[in-house]
């Protein structure tokens, strides 16, 4: 195909996505692509509009289910050296979208910045976090924005400030956008407390959740003050089983990829669970992670 030879041939066909999503789950990605810079970004953004290929564009993959079928789409992974970029300037942080979490949350501690150590532990791109608005119940990554350069479904680069975002508990308008980077606003701590803060925030994350298997972080939004993972425990649903997928028995918002899971499994349990606490409690519980069909 044309559009593909454009590309220098860069163009994977039938990538399986299990390898790209943190609950090693997923099939093929029809075609799928690692673009080296922006204009790079803008030329495949541009060519799949005009050959009508859908575009998906991945992360790290840790919020995302992806059917067993795979996707008909080109995804476009931010996973070049470009994309991870990090610059401080003063008490602000410039991040690219590609890069981790955990690495920005390291790289600001070194310095004494302080206000990412509530997001340690978060596994996931940048971009992910900003694009679902990431965080704790109360802090979310939202908080520390100052504004978001994104490209359109055109190619075009903006910078949308702050006040041009619509950040939501889990979500935001920027699922609209392809996401670039980032500033992010800081301030000047002592750096033993901010060690402090991060360690705590991971013995928590450590204790209370399962992180020994490959799995997709809390499967769904907490409703209102209340924690979803302990509506589903509450239901006695700790340890459900389906195929390869369990109801996690440490924290019950985590399904978890026990031995080769099918996504079909885990979105059998994400019914399951569904039905289960709308019939105990009146409550519907929405999906956090995002579904690949
Ligand atoms: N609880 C149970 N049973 C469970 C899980 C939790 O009884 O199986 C109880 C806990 O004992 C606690 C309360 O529920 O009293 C809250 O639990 P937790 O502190 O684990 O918080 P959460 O509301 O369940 C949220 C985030 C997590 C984040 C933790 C950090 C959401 C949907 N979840 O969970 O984020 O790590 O706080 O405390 O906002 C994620 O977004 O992927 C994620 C895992």
């Amino acid at each position: 195909m044309n559009w593909q030879k454009s590309l220098k041939n860069k163009v994977k066909n039938k990538e399986a996505l299990k390898k790209h999503t943190s609950f090693k789950i997923g099939g093929p990605a029809r075609y799928f692509y690692i673009p080296d810079d922006y204009s790079d970004l803008s030329l495949v953004i541009r060519l799949t509009k005009k050959h009508k290929v859908r575009i998906l564009i991945i992360g790290w993959g840790s919020n995302i289910l992806v059917s067993d079928k795979g996707v008909d789409a080109l995804v476009v992974k931010l996973g070049s050296p470009f994309f991870k970029k990090i610059d401080f300037q003063g008490k602000r942080v410039e991040a690219g979208s590609g890069c981790g979490v955990n690495q920005l949350i390291r790289e600001c501690a070194r310095r004494g910045l302080s206000g990412t150590q509530f997001l340690a532990g978060i596994p996931g791109s940048i971009g992910g976090a900003l694009v679902m608005n990431a965080g704790l119940p109360k802090e979310n990554i939202s908080d520390l924005v100052e504004s978001v350069t994104v490209m359109d479904y055109n190619g075009k680069i903006k910078i949308l400030p702050r006040s041009k975002i619509k950040f939501a508990y889990r979500n935001s308008d920027l699922s609209r956008y392809i996401i670039l980077k980032a500033i992010l606003k800081l301030t000047r701590q002592d750096k033993a407390q901010i060690k402090k803060d991060i360690c705590k925030n991971m013995q928590h994350r450590k204790r209370t959740q399962d992180l020994a298997h490959p799995s997709a972080g809390c499967i769904f939004k907490n409703p209102g003050n209340e924690s979803a993972g302990r509506l589903i425990d509450l239901c006695g649903l700790k340890g459900r089983k389906i195929g390869g997928a369990v109801i996690s028995d440490i924290h019950a918002n985590f399904i978890i990829n026990k031995i080769n899971a099918k996504a079909q499994d885990v979105s059998r349990l994400i019914s399951l669970i569904k039905r289960r606490v709308q019939a105990e409690f009146n409550i519907r519980l929405e999906p956090e992670i995002k579904i690949w069909k």
